[in-house]
């Protein structure tokens, strides 16, 4: 029996020994951990339930019949992140490059129809060389069903994805089809056709990093929604984010201890809007205080930066934030604004997460280029997804709100819960200025005559009055209490039920 036993904590250790001592060396001297030592930080201590330590490839073409490392490349398991469950896996690069078998992918696999049955979330921690060559369709096929599993799991389990190494070829389409993807710095890239091809096809000269670093994916295509220094931050910021998350798309999100006062005024506020309509401010600094602790955990921080998307917590409960940003392009919103936030709005919809938005949106970017790239249609996705959103949705105005854009943000009309305006608002359908060159167009040459209707439209439109007497405004509040509204409305709101037409889905302007 004893023997038994040893034989099989000396099975164990030789799993955990992953490709050997050179190779985890290697890994190492890229300033890359083991897939091991990642799940060793992102799970609670001693939490991690590890199945198929044993799975080998059944792989005989090659000479692979004489390398049939236990695990065969992937950790699998689950555990959990501050006592809630997750399901994990982890690529062992230092095992034949943590290439992807038929075996490698029924791994995962299994683990994700574990994930979507007991209702927790799916974390994948990439480092793979792509498909097996050695395994050819075999490979394919694996992915094939991995890429199933994810399309399923959308919508029912959060899926997030750390890209820790290469991933490229079709392999970067699982990412893709995750909720989140989060890069290192210098040590991972996505790519669908690498430098070489690129070069032969198209005559480019470009790095590996140039391609499909965590910089070109977070700041220009927008494929990543996060860029870390090293493994350990990447790690350590999934666990965050992992805490403002539901377990599944029947639970609520976790109610956390917090310590702020749910009716802390921010005098600071009342002078957040300078006097001056067209001086921008930062909209992060009404975000962070109105948020429990000062807490915001930004989605996308380094692209679209005229819209600002992430969680927040009031009286503990999860709030998704969508905030025009004065700061960057005067808050306007335009194709890759429109995209980043409708894409969170959907997520936050799927995932019983209520969403804020602060509006200062002076409307959408004029141009050739927004307009032959097709504004009209990305536009429309964000209208579209607050349109379908039937979670809690509370906006405020804190300038700026004018015509399609105002409907765009959260509006009313659009299925918003409660809006609130400060007394700084503007809401119209088009800004003074615009509106007066059209009304009066006769008088373009007469300074003095424009000067004075520019007054008059202002005097007339710039408030929030005329749309707080017709009702589309419901309060015009305070800007130093915008915490305490901020969660009576959502508090107000918990009990929320709305039935939609039935419908197979819809069909959102892609
Ligand atoms: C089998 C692989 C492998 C693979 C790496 N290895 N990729 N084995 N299949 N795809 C093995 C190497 O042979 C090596 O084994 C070990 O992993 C480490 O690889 P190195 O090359 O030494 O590491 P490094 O120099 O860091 O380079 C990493 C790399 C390179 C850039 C990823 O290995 C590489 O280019 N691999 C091939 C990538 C590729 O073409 N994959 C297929 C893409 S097609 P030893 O024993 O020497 O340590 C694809 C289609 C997916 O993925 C389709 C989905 C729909």
């Amino acid at each position: 029996m004893t023997d038994i036993l040893n034989e099989l904590e000396q099975r164990r250790a030789a799993a955990r020994q992953g490709g050997g001592a050179k190779r985890i060396e290697s890994q190492h001297a890229k300033g890359k951990l083991t897939a091991r030592e990642r799940l060793e930080l992102l799970l609670d201590e001693d939490s991690f339930e590890e199945y198929d330590t044993f799975v080998a490839h059944r792989c005989t073409d090659f000479g692979m019949e004489n390398s049939r490392p236990a695990g065969d490349g992937v950790v699998t398991g689950w555990g959990t992140i501050n006592g809630r469950q997750v399901y994990v896996y982890s690529q062992d690069f230092t095992v034949l490059g943590g290439s992807v078998s038929a075996t490698h992918a029924a791994k995962i696999v299994k683990i994700m129809d574990m994930a979507m049955q007991n209702g927790a979330p799916i974390i994948g921690l990439n480092d793979s060389g792509g498909a097996r060559i050695q395994e050819g369709v075999d490979s394919l096929a694996g992915y094939g069903d991995v890429f199933q599993r994810n399309v399923m799991a959308s919508g029912v389990v959060p899926q997030i994805s750390l890209i820790m190494g290469p991933c490229a070829g079709g392999a970067v389409y699982s990412p893709a089809m995750t909720d989140f993807i989060f890069m290192v710095k210098d040590s991972s890239y996505m790519f669908v056709t690498g430098p070489d091809v690129v070069k032969t096809v198209t005559n480019e000269q470009v790095t590996a990093e140039e391609l499909g670093g965590a910089a070109t994916h977070t700041r220009k295509s927008s494929v990543a929604d996060g860029a870390f220094e090293n493994d350990v931050e990447a790690i350590a910021e999934v666990r965050r984010l992992v805490d403002f998350l539901p377990l599944n798309n029947r639970q609520k999100p976790p109610v956390r201890p917090f310590f702020d006062d749910v009716n802390r005024v921010e005098p600071s506020l009342d002078t957040l809007v300078p006097d001056n309509p067209n001086q921008p401010y930062d909209m992060k600094e009404l975000i962070h205080k109105v948020a429990d602790e000062g807490d915001f955990y930004e989605i996308q921080a380094d692209y679209a930066g005229n819209i600002l998307t992430g969680f927040i917590r009031l009286e503990g409960q999860t709030v998704g934030v969508v905030a025009n940003q004065p700061m960057v392009l005067a808050g306007v919103l335009d194709i890759d604004s429109s995209r980043k936030a409708s894409r969170f709005v959907r997520f936050c919809d799927a995932f019983e997460i209520p969403i804020l938005t602060l509006v200062d949106v002076p409307g959408f970017l004029p141009g050739t280029a927004q307009e032959y790239n097709g504004v009209i249609k990305h536009g429309a996705k964000l209208l579209f997804a607050y349109g379908e959103a039937t979670v809690p949705k509370v906006t405020v105005i804190t300038r700026k709100s004018y015509g399609g854009a105002h409907l765009v943000m959260g509006s009313k009309q659009l299925g918003g819960d409660i809006m609130y305006a400060w007394p700084t608002s503007e809401i119209a359908v088009m800004g003074a200025k615009g509106a007066v060159e059209i009304l009066h167009r006769k008088d373009l040459n007469d300074p003095d005559k424009i000067a004075n209707h520019t007054a008059d439209y202002e005097n007339r439109f710039a408030n929030p009055f005329v749309a707080a007497e017709r009702g589309f405004v419901d309060e015009v509040i305070m800007p130093q209490s915008t915490r305490k509204r901020l969660c009576r409305a959502f508090a107000g709101l918990r009990g929320k039920q709305v039935q939609m037409p039935w419908k197979k889905h819809d069909n959102i302007p892609l």
